[in-house]
């Protein structure tokens, strides 16, 4: 297992991350409870999520665009 984590950006979607490896905290530090049996975390970045930090899936009813592409190596 590397110790590098990496996070998705899913094409018109949530930021996705693997499940057990890392802790989502709020601004003063406590944990949030993560979502049992998942094996990966979404967390929304279109704003517009009823369950922030985590993806409710509502970008798909709000349209959000979001595909950009990392530079080519
Ligand atoms: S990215 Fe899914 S609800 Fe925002």
């Amino acid at each position: 297992m590397s110790d590098v984590i990496v996070v998705r950006c899913r094409e018109n979607g949530p930021l996705v991350l693997p499940a057990g490896r890392v802790r989502i905290v709020d601004h003063q530090g406590n944990e949030f409870p993560l979502p049992p049996g998942k094996d990966n975390i979404a967390l929304c970045r279109c704003g517009q999520s009823q369950t922030k930090p985590f993806c409710d899936g509502s970008h798909r009813a709000c349209g959000f665009q979001g595909a950009n592409l990392a530079p080519a190596p």
